[in-house]
């Protein structure tokens, strides 16, 4: 029960990671808000945890929005009393190279994958000062770090996400708030099987091709990369902080 009684906020809560990055947290003892665009995937999700006697509730909404993000956290603290723990998941991936790349995907990868993660963290810093303390745990992206080819605004905004979350990291480790960014590499969700699709190849096969290429023998699955943001959202890494973790399966290893 490393999080009992913690309030938890989790976004992108009803895609691939973010669903078992709730079940991974009720079944630990938080109270958790799940936050997604998707209103039908938080309520299934919430189900099924409420089912299983877990604290947890929704509040949906779109975190292009500015109101939406601030919104988010003046919630779950009316709701639980404090905001603990906060889980910056929710991503979109606009594919292409700059000449595929309309304004309207540039600025969705800036607004949800960087700008919506300033507002909920400037929210959320405001009152973890207030409370001595808490944990942020960002998902930026081997992408982010490694850039890989034709996906110029996805990887752009998660470039900027790891250096944000280290600044971040910085600035408020003397108030106690950790802040510290996942960087995964390939994860089987929808994230990765719409990517297959738009390219017209069957997500089955593809997955299983890519299993090959990776030192560890598989793509991860969601709970693989929840377990690792558990982690880092937990006491047990109480002195880690300003840190990317990659979870590069070995990958990047020549
Ligand atoms: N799947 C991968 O291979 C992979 C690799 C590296 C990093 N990541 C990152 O992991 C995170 C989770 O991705 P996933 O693979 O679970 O993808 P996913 O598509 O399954 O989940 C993303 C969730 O974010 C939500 N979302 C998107 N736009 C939103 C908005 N404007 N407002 C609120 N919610 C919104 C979606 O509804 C969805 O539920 C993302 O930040 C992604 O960039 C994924």
């Amino acid at each position: 029960m490393r999080f009992k009684d913690k309030s938890i906020v989790i976004t992108g809560g009803a895609g691939g990671i973010g669903r078992a990055l709730a079940e991974t947290f009720s079944k630990d003892g938080g109270k958790v808000l799940v936050s997604d665009i998707s209103e039908t995937g938080c309520k299934e999700i919430c189900e099924k945890l409420i089912q299983k006697n877990c604290t947890i509730d929704y509040y949906s909404g779109n975190l292009a929005e500015k109101a939406y993000c601030e919104d988010l956290i003046a919630h779950t603290v009316q709701k639980y009393g404090s905001i603990d723990v906060l889980i910056n998941n929710a991503g979109v991936i606009p594919r292409g190279t700059i000449l595929q790349t309309t304004d309207e995907m540039w600025h969705s990868a800036l607004d949800v994958n960087l700008t919506a993660v300033f507002y909920v963290c400037r929210a959320a810093i405001l009152h973890m000062q207030k409370q001595g303390g808490g944990a942020i745990v960002n998902t930026s992206s081997m992408w982010g770090v490694y850039p890989g080819p034709d996906h110029l605004a996805y990887c752009t905004s998660k470039g900027a996400l790891a250096t944000f979350t280290k600044c971040l990291g910085r600035d408020y480790a003397p108030d106690l708030i950790r802040v510290n960014a996942v960087c995964p590499f390939e994860v089987n969700t929808p994230m990765l099987r719409t990517g297959f699709n738009a390219r017209n190849l069957d997500p089955d096969k593809a997955i299983a091709q890519l299993n090959a290429t990776v030192p560890l023998g598989r793509v991860a699955e969601p709970q693989d990369i929840a377990d690792v943001i558990a982690f880092l959202a937990s006491d047990e890494a109480r002195y880690i902080a300003g840190e990317c973790i990659e979870i590069s399966e070995a990958k990047t290893v020549y």
